[in-house]
C-alpha cells in the first residue's frame, strides 16, 4: 500500500487489522508518518522513497496487489499536481511492473480527465492513463467526497456543522454523492483479495444524492446544532483564490474551488461490481458525529 498514512490508508489498515484475509506492507515516505499507522501483526510498516522505483519495487516484492493511495487536491510548496498525482503514479506503476505485481488498485477522483482544463482533474486523468496503459491488471476507482472521521471532507463537514454559522460556496447548491470511506476500503480490499483480470475503471459513490447545504444541515441535526448559513458566490471565491495565489503557493486555488463546487454525478454506481454494500448516509453521519474531533 502506497500512501498508507493517508486517510484512506489508515481506514484500510484498520480493516486489515480487524481481520482481512491478507497481510499489508504499509508504505509511507516520512519516518514520522509511521507513528499514526494502525498496529497489527498483519501490517508491516515501511519507509519508502516514492521517487525511486527501486525503493518501491523492493517494497512490492512478492505482493499480489498494490493499492496506490498517494495523491493531493491541495498543492503546497513541495507537492504540485505533477509530482503528487502524476509522477508518483508513474513511479508506482514502473515499480509494479519491475516487481511483477498482479494487480494495481488506484484511487482516483470523479471528474478525472486528461483533457480537463482543471489541473487537478487533468492530473488524475493522466495518472489513470498511466495505470490503464501499463499492461498491468488494474482497478481504477473514481471517488466522490469521502466521509469518515479521518478524512479531510469529514473534518470539514464536522467543523461546518458545529456552528453557529457555516460559510458555504454558491449557496451550497452543488450536488454531492458522499461515500463512506469504509465502503471504499472494502472495495479496495476486495480487489486485493481476489484481483480481477484486465483493467476496469469504476465510479463508486454513496447511496444518497443531496446538495452540500443539505449535507451540512443533516450533520448539524446529528450534532444537535442550529446553523446560520452564509454564502460566498463561487466567482468571488475563485477570484479571491486567484489573488491569494499571487502571494502564496497552493492552498485554496481557483482549481480547488472548481473541484469542491462540482456536481458529483455518475451514470452507473460500481457498488455492485465491486461487491460493496453501501453504508446509509445516516449511519456514516452518525459515525462522524460520534467520533472525537481530530
Ligand atoms: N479524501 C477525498 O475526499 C478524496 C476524494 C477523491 C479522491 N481522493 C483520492 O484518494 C487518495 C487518498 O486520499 P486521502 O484523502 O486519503 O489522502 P490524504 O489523507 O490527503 O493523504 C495524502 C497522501 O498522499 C501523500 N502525498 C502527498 N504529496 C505527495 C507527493 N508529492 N508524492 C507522493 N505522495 C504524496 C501523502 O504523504 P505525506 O503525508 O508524506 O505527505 C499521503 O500519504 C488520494 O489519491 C486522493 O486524491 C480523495
Amino acid at each position: 500500500m502506497i500512501g498508507a498514512n493517508s486517510a484512506v490508508g489508515t481506514a484500510l489498515l484498520a480493516q486489515v487489522a480487524r481481520g482481512a484475509a491478507l497481510d499489508a506492507v504499509a508504505a509511507v515516505r516520512r519516518p514520522d508518518a509511521l507513528d499514526g499507522l494502525p498496529r497489527s501483526p498483519r501490517i508491516m510498516p515501511r519507509v519508502v522513497d516514492y521517487g525511486r522505483s527501486d525503493s518501491l519495487a523492493d517494497a512490492f516484492a512478492g505482493a499480489g496487489a498494490v493499492a496506490h493511495l498517494a495523491g493531493i487536491l491541495f498543492e503546497n510548496r513541495t507537492s504540485d499536481y505533477r509530482s503528487g498525482n502524476v509522477e508518483v503514479t508513474r513511479a508506482v506503476v514502473e515499480a509494479a511492473q519491475a516487481a511483477a505485481v498482479g494487480h494495481v488498485v488506484f484511487v482516483s477522483s470523479l471528474g478525472a480527465d486528461p483533457r480537463s482544463s482543471n489541473g487537478y482533474f487533468r492530473s488524475k486523468g493522466e495518472a489513470e492513463r498511466i495505470v490503464a496503459d501499463s499492461g498491468l491488471d488494474a482497478t481504477i476507482i473514481r471517488t466522490p467526497l469521502l466521509l469518515g472521521p479521518g478524512t479531510a471532507g469529514g473534518r470539514a463537514l464536522r467543523a461546518a456543522a458545529s456552528g453557529p454559522s457555516a460559510r458555504i460556496l454558491g449557496g451550497g447548491a452543488h450536488r454531492l454523492r458522499p461515500l463512506d470511506v469504509d465502503d471504499l476500503c472494502r472495495a479496495i480490499l476486495g480487489c486485493c483479495e481476489q484481483p480481477p483480470a484486465g483493467v476496469r475503471t469504476c465510479e463508486l459513490v454513496g447511496p444518497t444524492t443531496l446538495t452540500h447545504r443539505e449535507l451540512i444541515e443533516r450533520a448539524a441535526r446529528c450534532l444537535g446544532r442550529e446553523l446560520v448559513f452564509r454564502s460566498t458566490p463561487v466567482w468571488l471565491a475563485r477570484f479571491g483564490a486567484g489573488l491569494a495565489g499571487l502571494v502564496r503557493t497552493g492552498g485554496l486555488t481557483p482549481a480547488v474551488v472548481d473541484v469542491i463546487t462540482s456536481d458529483e454525478a455518475v451514470d452507473r454506481n460500481a457498488d455492485g461490481d465491486l461487491g460493496v454494500r453501501l453504508t446509509p448516509l445516516s449511519d456514516t453521519l452518525a459515525k462522524l458525529c460520534q467520533a472525537a474531533p481530530r
